[in-house]
């Protein structure tokens, strides 16, 4: 069995291509098992993963929980929420009280880009990086490559748009990463206030016009408003950004190919997205979730053989 070049995954920066291929080929064997009457297998039995969520999540955590259970480790969550965490105790005290209960691998959501870069350098369990703030969703971006690629074949010298909030957006630097690493070409697209203004030098194209990327691309992958991370205005409101950057089925169905259309989730309908869109025969952003199982099992099996 091919083993990952890392013993953490904590972006896809840290990734190299085979690395990736290894994950994106492993997650279609797991797709074969979750597809089968009895979709349990007892590659990680004995292993015990802490879910450590100190951010809002329903596909990831959900996900990653699936996952576990589906290899038959043993699954504790913890979110921060209702923890010791607002009596003042530290994330590494947090993670090493867990780690006390024989706990092997930590699979972590943060909102400060790094902390699980902090962490895999303080504690011997392997961590896997959830979502860190603004940086890195390295086991979305591998999903969203292998949703891609059973749509699509080969990324080599496909273009994939990413239109939406670029600035706040982990999803968007782990995809660039993840699919550069794989020959693709990559479009970033939204109002100049939202794509950082060094982002051309990641040697990704920048565009402002939503019908020029989607004219341009074989996949849009469109990003959230991340309202919840932006202190000041970027744009004047949400009506205005729906106008200039939605997409709708129409401006769809009169390009003249066939693009496919993804979303990380969770989605603002009639925002980035109308609801006829987001639901059309273009998007295959329920085959992304359905796909993230299988892939965090592929992540989750190759670092457990990496103790
Ligand atoms: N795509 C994603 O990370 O969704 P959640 O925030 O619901 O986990």
């Amino acid at each position: 069995m091919t083993k990952l070049s890392v013993r953490h995954l904590l972006g896809i920066k840290n990734l190299n291509e085979s690395d990736i291929q290894t994950i994106l080929e492993t997650a279609t064997q797991f797709k074969e098992v979750i597809n089968r009457p009895i979709k349990k297998v007892p590659s990680l039995r004995d292993i015990t993963i802490a879910n450590v969520f100190f951010e809002n999540s329903t596909r990831t955590r959900l996900s990653f929980e699936l996952a576990e259970k589906r290899l038959s480790a043993d699954v504790v969550n913890f979110s921060s929420s209702g923890s010791s965490v607002k009596k003042g105790e530290t994330l590494l005290d947090t993670v090493n009280n867990i780690l006390a209960m024989k706990v092997d691998m930590i699979v972590m959501r943060h909102s400060s880009p790094g902390a699980p870069h902090y962490l895999a350098s303080r504690i011997d369990a392997n961590v896997v990086n959830a979502g860190d703030g603004t940086h890195e969703h390295p086991t979305q971006a591998l999903l969203d490559a292998f949703s891609m690629k059973e749509k699509l074949g080969d990324l080599n010298g496909k273009k994939i748009a990413i239109i939406g909030d670029i600035t706040h957006s982990r999803v968007a630097l782990s995809n660039i990463f993840c699919l550069q690493k794989l020959g693709a070409e990559v479009m970033v697209c939204g109002p100049s206030t939202l794509i950082p203004k060094h982002l051309g030098e990641l040697g990704v194209k920048v565009s402002h016009n939503v019908r020029e990327a989607l004219q341009w691309c074989d996949v849009a992958n469109v990003l959230r408003i991340q309202l919840e991370r932006q202190q000041i205005k970027y744009f004047p409101s949400l009506r205005e950004y729906a106008q200039f950057f939605g997409i709708n089925r129409q401006m769809l169905d009169e390009l003249d190919k066939e693009i496919v259309l993804m979303h990380p989730g969770p989605i603002n309908r009639g925002v980035e997205l109308t609801s006829d869109a987001a639901d059309s025969h273009h998007s295959i952003i329920l085959n992304q979730v359905e796909n993230g199982v299988a892939v965090r099992m592929a992540v989750l099996y190759l670092l457990a053989q990496h103790p």
